[in-house]
């Protein structure tokens, strides 16, 4: 049993606390808003009458697992901690500072980490004076529901730490993969061309959102198309992640955000939450039917397809991950129907090749390169696995 210090009672850090008292940790959770931590509470007990009425844990057993949260509004409660995560809003300077405060209050040996979804951790653990014990642990939203999660080290982090996380996120139940600290990880890099190019083949007019979703749902199994995916995560979140991720590699244009996206986001059109945004949700609001034309369903599913592919590849080409965890963040951090690594070698690496060359003769355009790893596999006959 170990005790977790959390900071931040919103979505995340209240997921996360869930996640380690259901699994028999004690945790504190810490907010500067008592109003978030009230709400924090009371959504836990909410979810808890849901899970007993289902029988999935008894009324005394809910009861003990809420009981071993405590809720509190001042430091102080971190002294003996033995792991701080800290879900606090996702700006450094204050993060920074966070960090800093706690570190005069805990214990020698506590373990610092950050959930944040796009800052480097590099940047985090230097505001530390033990740079070396803090580490990124990146859970993903629903934390209780999504058994992902990514275990990033910094350049300061100790040897071996990432390794002790990763038996620790096992330990709750949860599925880690370790990755380089580098944007958007390995779930919000690879992921970009699911995005990126269906709004490409949007605007280039080959397709409208309804047959380009349909592709990607009824051609390669995704539970959602990128159109529907985007509205439903919302393109406040979803464009700011596209920029900070293409401002974060230097400008390199395979990261390119669309004007498409950054007008909805102007506009305030952010999707389902608010009536509109690639889709219109508004009632009786009509959806086109997909065109049912399959040489043009197909041409869609590929491209998408090999650009996710090429962005895997070249993760891995570039040590971002091993082969293994990249596809487990796919399948597990974004429901993917298959690990792209996997996929890769049941669509051909030949094919992957042709596709992407072809693209790229066509566009002459940077973000169609194709990663070497996939030329010299070529070359020497090899597959992913
Ligand atoms: P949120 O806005 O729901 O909650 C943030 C909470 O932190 C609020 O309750 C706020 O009162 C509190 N807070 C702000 N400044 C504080 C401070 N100085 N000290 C203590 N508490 C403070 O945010 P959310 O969505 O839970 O995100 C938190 C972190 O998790 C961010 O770094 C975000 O990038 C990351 N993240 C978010 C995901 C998501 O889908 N929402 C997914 C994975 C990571």
């Amino acid at each position: 049993m170990k005790k977790i210090g959390i900071i931040g009672g919103g979505a995340m850090g209240s997921g996360i606390a869930q996640v380690f008292a259901q699994t028999g940790n004690t945790v504190v959770l810490y907010d500067t808003n008592q109003e978030a931590l009230d709400r924090s509470k009371q959504n836990l007990a909410k979810t808890f009458e849901k899970l007993v009425a289902k029988e999935k844990y008894t009324a005394e057993k809910a009861q003990e697992i809420q009981n071993s949260i405590e809720y509190v509004g001042s430091l102080e409660a971190f002294a003996d901690i033995d792991l701080m995560i800290e879900a606090i809003i996702e700006n450094l300077e204050i993060k920074k500072s966070v960090f800093k405060q706690v570190e005069e209050i805990v214990s020698e040996t506590c373990i610092l980490a950050s959930n944040t979804s796009s800052l480097s951790i590099a940047s985090i653990a230097s505001a530390c004076s033990k740079p070396e014990r803090v580490i990124g642990i990146h859970f993903f939203n629903p934390a209780p529901l999504m058994a992902l999660v990514e275990v990033i080290p910094a350049v300061q982090t100790r040897d071996g730490l990432a390794e002790e996380i990763r038996t620790l996120i096992q330990s709750v139940g949860k599925l880690p993969v370790i990755t380089k600290d580098t944007p958007g990880f390995i779930v919000n890099r690879v992921a970009r061309p699911f995005y990126g190019e269906a709004i490409r083949i949007l605007e280039e007019g080959m397709a409208n959102v309804e047959t380009i979703d349909f592709a990607m749902t009824s051609l390669g199994g995704f539970r959602m198309g990128p159109f529907e995916l985007m509205d439903f995560i919302g393109h406040d979140v979803n464009y700011r992640v596209t920029e900070s991720v293409f401002e974060s590699f230097f400008y390199d244009p395979k990261f390119k955000p669309s004007f498409s996206q950054k007008r909805l986001f102007e506009a305030g059109f952010y999707g389902r939450k608010s009536g509109r945004g690639f889709y219109n949700y508004a009632e009786g609001a009509e959806r086109k039917s997909p065109s049912q034309n399959q040489v043009l369903l197909e041409k869609i599913y590929k491209r998408i397809l090999v650009m996710l592919i090429n962005e895997a590849a070249d993760a891995l080409f570039l040590n971002i991950a091993n082969r293994e965890d990249l596809d487990t963040a796919m399948t597990k951090g974004v429901n993917y129907p298959k690990g792209l690594l996997k996929w890769a070698d049941e669509y051909g690496i030949e094919n992957v090749k042709n596709d992407l060359d072809e693209l790229y003769h066509y566009y002459h355009e940077d973000r169609y390169r194709l990663s070497p790893i996939i030329r010299n596999m070529i070359k020497e006959n090899k597959t992913f696995y």
